[in-house]
């Protein structure tokens, strides 16, 4: 990433029915690799503060035995209370060697070193944990006490993303509440933690994957994207599901605990923002309760269903060791997955309520004509659902529809197509149909398209970001009505010829702003693809595209679908 950050602007604004075409010039060019959302499983939910290495042993083993690892799920992630806020006197983390032991001939007690080797022996990752201040949840809540005080990194940033990189971990999550406490800022402070990632990543050559966990509450879907320069990255949009259901303590207080389905439409509900998802970055709905305390088979399966369609990270809470074969068939179900998985790496928008609580949520898929669909009915009563795909970008037209969880060819069906939904439950299908013609904005040849063209003067002696418009004097004017849903699919097709993601910039109409990564793409055009919310009629739309000073990306064209 240049550190020279000046930030080449393209402004996009095309008038349309002069330079606009309808798609076909530069319709479908293949999705850039941006990164997927993590899955693993956290220890959280099912061990709270009573974590230690045996615990991470046996859940490792489970999900590398049970299907899980096979399926995708890679991260071994260690939560709060591996640590009781010790360090030494040089300011070094210290943790307890009963809890931590040498788990080899050759290796010392204390050393987290230790667990992180074993989770990578099975092929898998590990992650730990921190508070973005000076003490974490630990002190502030721990669910098993006691309190531990100075369980946060504040302070010791530096320090502590390396030590956390020596060690061998791959993934780190950062609470907040310290920071809530101490009223930091989130977009600051996660910044500072990412830039000290970023070094600690230089030092050791591993990639720390930043998991921001301060629960929606300043909003991390309007400045999670690039945050300090991240190249992918989750943000939590809201509280836990559910307080630890931990089986060992057989205490009142964690005996009545009990997923609910509205827990799990909570979370759901509470992390829709569709505008803050996009090229790696995406909204975390908190970890997976699946199979715990209170889940039934069909809560099991509107949770899969709605995390799979949100592409939110699966992140399982339970103890794997107990997870019935019916929960891991879920986690494990090849039509979600490829949902989950798609290479857009969107959210779905709500499509139509028909009546309260019976809801159709869509998403496209990468491919020209695929789009996902949650049938969702939230209700005690059996709801007949219709779909009707020409609400979300498709033409008229017969649509091969499948059976996602089922895996079951539905046959080619014309629009509307009802199905029936059990009470409480959720049908997701992939529809294959007709791609309606996307309005093509090009990029002027006079302009070179480079989005990261500032020549090499310009970019002499720039401090902080200052901005280079290129193309201006034209405007992105849309014509008719807004979508259903209140957003526009855009997608850029771009060349990254540089060997690295570059993480940019867009301002839509000059007003908001989001990280946006490039990821490389060699010659080859690529596109990604955003919710945007736009102007309606009439009024002209800027977006402004930006790459770092030097930075190899090239755009060609902005395409807006017809969704
Ligand atoms: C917060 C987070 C949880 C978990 C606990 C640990 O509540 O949201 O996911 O990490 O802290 O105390």
């Amino acid at each position: 990433m240049a550190s020279t950050a000046l930030l080449a602007l393209f402004a996009l604004m095309l008038p349309l029915g002069v330079n606009a075409q309808t798609a076909g010039l530069a319709a479908a060019r293949p999705s850039a690799a941006i990164a997927t959302p993590p899955m693993g499983w956290n220890s959280w939910n099912s061990f709270a503060d009573t974590v230690d290495s045996q615990v991470i042993q046996r859940q490792a083993q489970a999900i590398a035995a049970n299907g899980m690892k096979a399926a995708g799920y890679e991260y071994v992630n260690i939560d709060e209370g591996w640590w009781k806020g010790e360090r030494d006197a040089d300011g070094n983390i210290v943790v307890d060697p009963a809890q931590w032991p040498a788990l080899k001939p050759a290796q010392k007690a204390g050393d987290m070193a230790n667990i992180a080797a074993y989770i990578h022996s099975l092929g898998l990752k590990a992650g730990i944990y921190t508070d973005s201040g000076k003490s974490g949840c630990g002190y502030y809540g721990p669910d098993v006490g006691p309190k531990r005080e100075h369980t946060g990194a504040e302070g010791h940033y530096e320090r502590d993303f390396l030590q956390f990189s020596k060690w061998g971990f791959d993934y780190v999550k950062v609470d907040w509440c310290g920071g809530s406490d101490e009223k930091l800022a989130g977009p600051v402070q996660y910044a500072q933690i990412e830039r000290a990632i970023q070094r600690a990543e230089a030092a050791t050559g591993r990639r720390l994957y930043l998991s921001i966990c301060e629960w929606g509450s300043q909003k991390p879907w309007m400045w999670g994207a690039g945050v300090g320069g991240a190249e992918s990255t989750i943000w939590r949009t809201g509280g836990d599901i559910v307080a630890p259901v931990v089986e060992a303590e057989q205490d009142e207080k964690h005996l009545k605990r009990v997923v609910t389905l509205k827990q799990i439409f909570d979370s759901f509900d509470a992390g829709i923002h569709p505008e803050g998802q996009h090229t790696g970055y995406y909204n975390d709905l908190d970890m997976m309760v699946m199979g715990m305390r209170g889940m039934t088979e069909s809560m099991d399966r509107i949770h899969m269903g709605l995390w799979a369609i949100s592409s939110a990270p699966l992140v399982v809470g339970s103890d794997l060791t107990r997870l019935k074969p019916a929960s891991v068939a879920l986690l494990t179900n090849a039509g979600l997955l490829a949902i989950h998985r798609d290479e857009l790496g969107l959210q779905a928008v709500k499509i139509a309520e028909p009546q309260p609580g019976v809801q159709v949520w869509a998403k496209p898929l990468a491919g020209a004509g695929r789009r996902a669909v949650a049938l969702l009915n939230r209700t005690k009563e059996a709801a007949r659902i219709d779909v009707d795909w020409t609400k979300f970008g498709l033409a008229p037209a017969p649509a091969e529809v499948r059976d996602a969880i089922a895996d079951k060819d539905l046959g080619t069906q014309g629009a509307p197509y009802g199905v029936t939904v059990p009470a409480e439950n959720l049908v997701v299908l992939t529809i294959n149909g007709k791609e309606l013609s996307a309005t093509v904005y090009p990029a002027s040849a006079k302009d070179n398209e480079r989005i990261g063209n500032a020549p090499a003067e310009a970019c002499r002696g720039c401090a902080g970001e200052s901005l280079i418009a290129i193309g201006g004097n034209r405007a992105l004017v849309f014509h008719g009505v807004r979508s259903a849903t209140g957003q526009r699919l855009v997608r850029a097709n771009y060349r990254n010829v540089g060997p690295a993601t570059v993480v940019g910039r867009l301002v839509v109409n000059g007003v908001r702003g989001t990280g946006v990564a490039f990821p490389p793409t060699g010659k080859e055009l690529r596109s990604i693809t955003l919710w945007l919310e736009l102007n309606d009629a009439n009024r002209p739309n800027a977006l402004e595209f930006g790459a770092p000073c030097g930075a190899e990306v090239w755009l060609e064209s902005v395409e807006v679908l017809a969704w």
